[in-house]
């Protein structure tokens, strides 16, 4: 069909639709095939103008900004040394395993770290991955995690945030996961560039867009810290257990890179002392869920991340 028949044929549908297709149009994303070769080229970024809009805004300017360092500094410590964080990953992959689908979304995934262990619990059903997190220099670790994981299916690298609606298509992903990532970030909403919600009310406009991309019956699986999260235990957790099973060299990085790693993740604390991050308890999150079109299958609440995490895997309902 030439173009100019497909423009008589928007012209008569009805302006929401058009809107739609519009939009559609405008999102859709790159994916790549990993395979050996994976990557022979710098990979592309999709980010849309909504993303580029919000990243202007001071205080995520400068949010985007802490993470950037927190990436980069403390990232690959937790997810090389830290026991409480790695095994939160695992619960995470193991609750969420048997209801991840061929088509997910993994909002903050970092470098992959919670991929890479969905990927080893099993995840054989997952064929595209579209990985998305404020980060870009995060993001380009992705492609390599995945391939050291196995993965033969595709990725999509997005620079977008949980802060606006996603750049995904309505009903066209199976599952949403989100390990200490994007999900419990959602303190601010954006739309049209302008913020229109924050703190919890920007939480709920997050998960109704999760709700959004996800096919019926489509899966949300995430973690988070439980209110008032005790970091000392977290601390304590990871360094006994490096000091039990005799992991000297993994110790000798936990103490050398510790002490500036506590100073890089001040923020964390911050920003969710001032509403702005979601560190809420089972009940919290199922009113939360209810009221934006979830049901939860599982919940598991202080068993991990030294008893100071919440995992919850939730339906589309
Ligand atoms: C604690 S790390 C977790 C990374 C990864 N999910 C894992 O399990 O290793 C949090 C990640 O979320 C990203 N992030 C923070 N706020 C975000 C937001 N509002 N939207 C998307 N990503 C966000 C950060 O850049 C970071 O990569």
């Amino acid at each position: 069909m030439s173009h100019s028949h497909i423009a008589k044929k928007l012209r008569y549908l009805p302006l929401q639709e058009r809107q739609k297709i519009k939009w559609e149009r405008s999102h859709k994303v790159n994916f790549y095939e990993i395979d050996e070769e994976f990557l022979p080229e710098a990979p592309q970024f999709f980010s849309d103008e909504e993303f580029r809009q919000i990243r202007k805004h001071p205080e995520i300017k400068n949010f985007i900004l802490d993470f950037y360092r927190w990436n980069k500094e403390v990232l690959w410590l937790v997810n090389s040394t830290s026991h409480p964080y790695i095994s939160m990953q695992q619960t995470l992959a193991r609750q969420a395993d048997s209801h991840i689908g061929e088509v997910l979304v993994d909002l903050g995934c970092g470098t992959g770290g919670f991929c890479s262990q969905l990927l080893q619990v099993d995840g054989k059903a997952i064929r595209k991955i579209f990985a998305i997190d404020i980060d870009w220099k995060a993001l380009v670790e992705v492609p390599e995690a995945l391939r050291q994981a196995n993965y033969c299916g595709k990725v999509a690298l997005i620079q977008g945030s949980s802060m606006s609606r996603l750049p995904i298509w309505d009903g066209s992903v199976d599952s949403v996961v989100s390990s200490l990532g994007g999900l419990m970030y959602a303190g601010w909403w954006f739309e049209g560039g302008k913020l229109v919600a924050q703190k919890r009310l920007a939480l709920i406009n997050c998960l109704q867009d999760i709700n959004r991309v996800l096919r019926p019956n489509g899966c949300l699986a995430f973690s988070a810290p439980k209110p008032e999260p005790d970091w000392g235990a977290i601390l304590r957790d990871s360094v006994g257990w490096l000091i039990k099973t005799g992991r000297l060299t993994e110790l000798y990085k936990a103490i050398r890179y510790g002490v500036p790693a506590k100073k890089l993740s001040a923020f964390m604390n911050r920003v969710e002392r001032a509403g702005y991050a979601h560190y809420l308890c089972v009940e919290e999150w199922q009113a939360l869920l209810e009221q934006t079109g979830f049901e939860i299958i599982s919940s598991s609440f202080g068993e991990c991340y030294a008893k100071q995490g919440v995992v919850i895997v939730a339906r589309k309902a």
